[in-house]
């Protein structure tokens, strides 16, 4: 035994390479890496890629129904996140367990609920417009940074509830550096060598941390003394609202941690979620007339629901979920008893591409959920479960917003060929950030057209 863990020979059979080999292959190639392991070991094995713990893959939906239906007391995610903690801080949902988490996924699943996010159709409509006028007409750019300035505006104001004007300059500012700093994988790699709680890293974090606590913390008092409070439609404002089942209200603390977790869990996800949709699109000229023509037509929008289930079946921005153990399960159609103490890691990248499940895996092909809606346990990119993402909706109704917005305005092209699968930090992205080219301003064209007609006249 290790650290109470298990060692990785009580565990089922996995590569035998150093572990730094194998981190490196996981941070580097992370789908071939988990394909080629299961092609050797089946849908369950074991692999050494995050820290001194052993983690157990799981591929098989069996598998992974056994987790996501377990009990909070059986398995915990909150304890195998604890390296989130030095910035999302000690009550933020993602890191805590059992009643605790119960208590917070309970206050923030309100406001999150799927009615909800029509009123944030607005801020998400205004926030793409606002960065699409920037785009340089039959250029080539980078959809990925693109699509993180539409993401994090979006956050800044449908949740922390910040109007447009020079306080969301401000926050802009030091949100971008402190994402830059806690998100950048040379951090990490330096974070990992030197360690997360030596002095140098503890003293780099609270450089760019502190003045976004200070500016979350006047927010949070603001948000607590506007009189109309009860009228307001961020989370933020829910959040203040929101009482759990003994009547409290959630502390400063732990609004503070939420929002951070909120930023954290939802800026860079969505973001890089589009990023693969554009990427994805521009390489199908098909698929996209097709939707683009469904976007432009103004009605309803089936087909734009089924390219984002696509894209995040075949491209998943997260490829695990993580739990810890706290009671032994079986699992590989019972040939394997994982004692209490194993990291599980439900593998969403391998269920996604497994062809019993989808039919030639590694096509792009929105079509199959037009024909089959996404199964609770083969179509996994927001997890599942007790954990599963609270932020899901809001997910999926800003990416719908943000490609009408992009597509009704432009006509987009690939501007080079298929890119490779990337890690920044804890997302998987597009090699090259997703290189499209900005064909022709659709407003531009309809306006020449107008101005061809009158002349005709
Ligand atoms: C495409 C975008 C997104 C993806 C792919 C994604 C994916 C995930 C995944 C895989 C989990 C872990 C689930 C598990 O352990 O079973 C998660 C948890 C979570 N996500 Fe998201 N997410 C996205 C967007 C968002 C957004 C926009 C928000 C909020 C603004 C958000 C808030 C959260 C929170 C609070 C949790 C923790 C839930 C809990 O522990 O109970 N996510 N997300």
């Amino acid at each position: 035994m290790n650290n109470g863990s298990p060692t990785i020979l009580d565990l089922p059979p996995g590569p035998r390479q150093p572990r730094y080999a194998q981190a490196l292959q996981w941070v580097v190639r992370p789908q071939q890496f988990l394909v080629r392991q299961r092609e050797r070991f089946g849908d369950v094995f074991t692999v050494q890629v995050i820290d001194d713990h052993p983690l157990v893959v799981l591929g098989d939906p069996e598998d992974i129904r056994t987790i996501f239906t377990g009990s909070a007391e059986a398995m915990h995610a909150g304890e195998a996140n604890t390296l989130l903690e030095p910035v999302l801080g000690s009550r933020s949902i993602l890191l805590l367990d059992e009643a605790e988490h119960l208590r917070q996924r309970r206050l923030l699943l309100g406001p999150f609920h799927g009615e909800r996010m029509l009123r944030y159709d607005a801020i998400m409509a205004e926030a793409a417009e606002r960065e699409l006028a920037t785009w340089p007409e039959g250029e080539t750019i980078e959809i990925l940074p693109r699509m993180q300035a539409i993401t994090l505006e979006v956050i800044m104001r449908a949740v922390f509830g910040i109007e447009a004007g020079l306080e969301l300059e401000r926050l802009r500012v030091l949100l971008r550096r402190m994402l830059h700093e806690t998100t950048n994988i040379r951090q990490m790699a330096l974070s990992l060598m030197l360690g997360p709680e030596s002095e140098r890293m503890r003293g780099r974090l609270r450089e760019v941390l502190d003045p976004v606590d200070d500016e979350l913390y006047r927010v949070i008092a603001e948000h607590r003394d506007a009189p109309d409070l009860e009228q307001r439609e961020d989370i933020l404002s829910m959040l203040l609202l929101a009482r759990d089942e003994d009547g409290e209200p959630m502390t400063d603390e732990e609004l503070r941690d939420e929002l951070m977790t909120l930023l954290l869990a939802g800026h860079e996800t969505t973001a890089s979620s589009l990023s693969w949709a554009f990427e994805q699109l521009t390489h199908q000229p098909q698929t996209l007339e097709r939707l683009t023509e469904e976007l432009r037509g103004g009605g309803a929008e089936p087909y734009a629901e089924a390219v984002i289930q696509e894209t995040m079946r075949l491209r998943p921005v997260l490829p695990i979920v993580v739990r810890l153990l706290k009671e032994p399960i079986t699992v590989g159609q019972g040939r394997f008893r994982l004692p209490a103490g194993t990291r599980v890691a439900p593998a969403i990248l391998l269920v996604h591409l497994r062809d019993d499940i989808y039919p030639d895996p590694y096509e792009f092909r929105p079509e199959r959920f037009i024909e089959t809606p996404p199964g609770t346990y083969t179509w996994i990119p927001f997890g599942g479960g007790m954990r599963r993402c609270v932020g899901s909706a809001f997910a999926q109704f800003e990416m719908r917003a943000v490609m009408r917005a992009v597509l009704t305005n432009f006509d987009l092209e690939a501007a080079a060929g298929p890119e490779r699968i990337s890690r920044r930090s804890l997302t998987l992205v597009p090699g090259r950030g997703g290189r499209v080219r900005v064909v022709r301003s659709v407003k531009a064209a309809r306006s020449e057209a107008a101005v061809d007609g009158a002349l005709a006249l």
